[in-house]
C-alpha cells in the first residue's frame, strides 16, 4: 500500500490536517505521536518533526522504518532570506543545504562529510505536484495581499535566525559557497538526507512566517497561530487529490 507521510514542524501547523483525518489511529513511538488514517482518499501518516535537525531526522527515520511510508512531504514555515521573499509567500524546495555544517578544513564548508555533496535534492515528480498544489491552494485562499510562490534552495540549521545582520551574514556566507537560498528553517535538510539514505521521494513546502530579521520573534508566533495551519491544509488537500 502506498502511504504518504505528512510532516509538520509544529502542532499549530498539523491541527487543520488532524481535524480532517478519517479513521484516525494514534500510535506512540520513539516518544512521538503518529496519526494514521485517510485524508482526501489517500493513506497517510501525520507526524510532528519537532524542532531541529536531529529531532526531524528521528521522526523521518521512524516514519520509514516503523510506518513504511512511501514518500514524505513536509509542510511548515520558514524565515524569508532571498530578495523578494516576503511574509505570506510560499517556497517549494528544490534542494536543501545545512547552513551550520562546517567540517573545514577536512571538507569544504557545507559539504556533508562522506557524501561528497552539500545539497540534497527533492524528488522532481513529487515536487512538481507540490508546486501545482501550492499554486492552486494559494489562489483558493484569496488572500488580501498578493502572495508569491517561489521555487528554489532552502537552508536548514539548528538556529532560529532572528536578526537582520545575522541573516545577511548567513546569506552572504552561503552565496560565497555557491548557495543562493530563498529561506531558512530548522529541519528540511535533515529529512532530505534521511530520504536520500533510504531512496525515498521527498518534497517540502514552507510558508514564510518572518524575514529572519529583528522582527522575526514577533512575526513568527503570530503567523504560526493565525495563518500557517490554513496554508498547510489547502496545499496538502490539493496535493493529496493529485497523487
Ligand atoms: N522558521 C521560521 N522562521 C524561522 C527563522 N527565522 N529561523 C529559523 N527557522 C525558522
Amino acid at each position: 500500500m502506498i502511504r504518504t507521510a505528512i510532516l509538520s514542524a509544529l502542532a499549530e501547523e498539523q491541527q487543520g490536517l488532524l481535524e480532517l483525518l478519517q479513521q484516525p489511529e494514534k500510535i506512540s513511538h520513539a516518544g512521538r505521536d503518529f496519526w494514521q488514517g485517510r485524508l482526501h482518499g489517500q493513506a497517510v501518516v501525520l507526524a510532528l518533526s519537532r524542532i531541529g535537525k536531529v529531532a526531524a531526522a528521528t521522526t523521518a527515520t521512524a516514519l520509514i522504518e516503523r510506518f513504511e511510508v512511501s514518500r514524505i512531504v513536509f509542510t511548515g514555515v520558514a524565515g524569508g532570506m532571498g530578495e523578494g521573499v516576503q511574509v505570506g509567500d510560499v517556497v517549494v524546495a528544490t534542494e536543501f543545504v545545512q547552513h551550520d555544517l562546517d567540517a573545514s578544513p577536512l571538507f569544504p564548508q557545507y559539504e556533508v562529510p562522506l557524501y561528497g555533496q552539500s545539497r540534497f535534492a527533492c524528488d522532481a515528480a513529487l515536487t512538481a505536484l507540490l508546486l501545482e498544489a501550492s499554486r492552486v491552494g494559494l489562489k483558493s485562499l484569496a488572500l488580501p495581499a498578493a502572495s508569491l510562490l517561489h521555487h528554489g534552495l532552502i537552508a536548514s540549521g539548528d538556529r532560529f535566525v532572528s536578526g537582520a545582520q545575522e541573516s545577511q551574514a548567513l546569506r552572504s556566507a552561503l552565496q560565497v559557497g555557491g548557495h543562493e537560498v530563498l529561506a531558512v528553517e530548522m529541519e528540511g535538510a535533515a529529512v532530505a538526507q534521511v530520504c536520500f539514505d533510504y531512496g525515498l521521494p521527498f518534497a517540502a513546502v514552507r510558508t514564510i512566517s518572518d524575514r529572519a530579521d529583528d522582527q522575526a520573534h514577533v512575526d513568527f508566533p503570530l503567523f504560526v497561530k493565525e495563518v500557517a495551519s490554513r496554508y498547510a491544509q489547502v496545499i496538502t488537500q490539493h496535493l493529496l487529490k493529485s497523487l
